[in-house]
């Protein structure tokens, strides 16, 4: 990977002309091959493109609006030998996105202003944008509220501890309530800690031959269905964060039902692959599982581990169906990078996590490719759902400040270590034949990726 691929937010603004592409525009459902011309950083009329601006032969590529991640570990503060606002940002552009949010669980945590203002300053040269979410107690202990005024004037889109729930169902109450009034979400890892202490995987028959304990559904589901209730008598918005099971939807889904303001995202991994990768299996959900017992030479990999635990595969095909109807809003790719000697030890030790942000539109063309959703509900889900969420627009009309990717659905690639921008390579898809490269990401203006 050259660094000379990636531009940056402080770049020059950027004027080309994509010929023969075929634009997806999920803002009015329109899907049409066509020019497209970025002038001076602004989306343009194609007829006004000079003959010096540079012609992208653009037939077979999709282009779309720039993709917005909800849910990235930057690991800065704290941890920048496995990841960087600068190289995250690089795997972001990569990956299609032009906007990530970067999650509060670093070393020490997000949780008061300045240490918002100090990522958001070493951001500004970065090759994506980047957003805070702000914790929402006290160095994420869960013990008192810190002060989420004061960090939504300071930037923050958003509320969570990740990697952790808000323990305490009062101070979940006392959030919504007054996120209410600021008018963001809070963002809960829906996790009940007392009912997944000492969980390895996902509970389920893979569990029970490998001998690892298991995680139950209803860690995830009493979380869910307490913040839904919170959220029905506070009138506060929530946004469930990597929904992993077929029951946290099913509530989700009735609480939408109902009219109340809850949101939610899925991982691509909680998609498409299953706890049976655990065991060794490589196959996506779709496909029709493994009947061989356990794969030795892969089995009990580390890299596998991811909080929540991989899905059945019962699930995965019914989160699949929650996207593909709206129920789930968007994609979010909870990017965790971890180093080597976090994920080569015994499986119930490995920090749990995988990268994502430079396979997460691969995992969705894989998924389209098998017939489990549609292109348009694909880029939605990646671009202007997610941006709504944290209260901004994404357009590809003209006179706009060109915000976009350009990519080609159809091209197939074993994904290696030494092509990720990421500091960091933990993510079991090493290996994996997937669809689709990025070929062009163009952030506020700025070609922030070509390849
Ligand atoms: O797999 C995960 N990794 N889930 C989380 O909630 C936290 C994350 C991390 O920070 O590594």
């Amino acid at each position: 990977m050259t660094a000379g691929r990636f531009g940056r937010l402080t770049d020059p603004p950027a004027s080309f002309l994509v010929t023969d592409v075929r634009v997806i525009d999920p803002n009015d459902g329109s899907d049409v091959v066509r020019d497209l011309a970025v002038i001076d950083g602004f989306l343009a009329d194609p007829s006004t493109a000079s003959d010096r601006v540079e012609r992208i032969d653009g037939r077979g590529l999709v282009a779309a609006p720039g993709f917005c991640d909800l849910h990235t570990h930057l690991r800065e503060p704290g941890d920048d030998a496995v990841e960087t606002v600068a190289s995250g940002s690089r795997a972001a552009a990569r990956g299609g996105f032009t906007t990530v949010c970067a999650m509060p669980n670093t070393e020490p945590p997000l949780d008061e202003p300045a240490r918002l203002a100090w990522v958001l300053e070493r951001a500004e040269n970065a090759s994506c944008r980047v957003r805070v979410i702000g914790a929402v107690t006290l160095g994420r202990q869960g013990e008192a509220l810190a002060d989420l005024g004061a960090m939504a004037d300071a930037g923050a889109v958003g509320f969570s501890d990740d990697g952790a729930a808000v323990p305490s169902s009062r101070l979940a109450r006392s959030a919504l309530t007054y996120l209410r009034g600021v008018g963001r979400p809070l963002i809960e890892h829906a996790e009940d800690r007392e009912l997944a202490a000492g969980s390895e995987m996902r509970a389920g028959p893979t569990a029970s031959r490998l001998g690892l304990r298991g995680w139950t559904p209803s860690a995830e589901l009493t979380i869910v269905e307490r913040d839904i209730a919170l959220a029905e008598e506070t009138g506060g918005r929530l946004h469930i964060t990597h929904i992993s099971t077929a029951a946290a939807l099913d509530a989700v889904r009735r609480a939408r039902g109902r009219g109340l303001p809850v949101t939610c995202d899925v991982t691509p991994h909680h998609l498409a692959l299953t706890d049976a990768w655990v065991a060794g299996s490589r196959r996506f959900a779709w496909e029709e599982p493994d009947d061989a017992p356990i794969d030795v030479e892969h089995s009990y990999d580390g890299l596998c581990r991811v909080n929540p635990p991989l899905a059945s595969r019962e699930d995965a095909l019914a989160l699949l169906g929650g996207l593909a109807d709206g129920t789930i809003d968007a994609i979010a790719t909870d990017h965790a990078p971890h180093p080597p000697e976090r994920k080569l030890v015994p499986f119930g030790e490995a920090a749990p996590g995988m990268i994502g942000l430079e396979t997460a539109l691969a995992i969705g063309l894989a998924a389209v490719e098998a017939g489990h959703l549609d292109l348009a509900r694909l880029i939605a889900a990646l671009s202007i759902r997610p941006a709504e969420i944290i209260n901004e627009r994404r357009s590809l009309a003209i006179g706009q400040p060109a915000d976009m990717v350009v990519f080609d659905p159809s091209t197939r690639a074993v994904l290696a270590a030494d092509s990720l921008a990421s500091a960091s390579s933990n993510t079991p898809l090493l290996g994996v034949e997937l669809p689709g490269a990025v070929r062009l990401t163009v952030a506020q203006g700025r070609l922030t990726f070509r390849d």
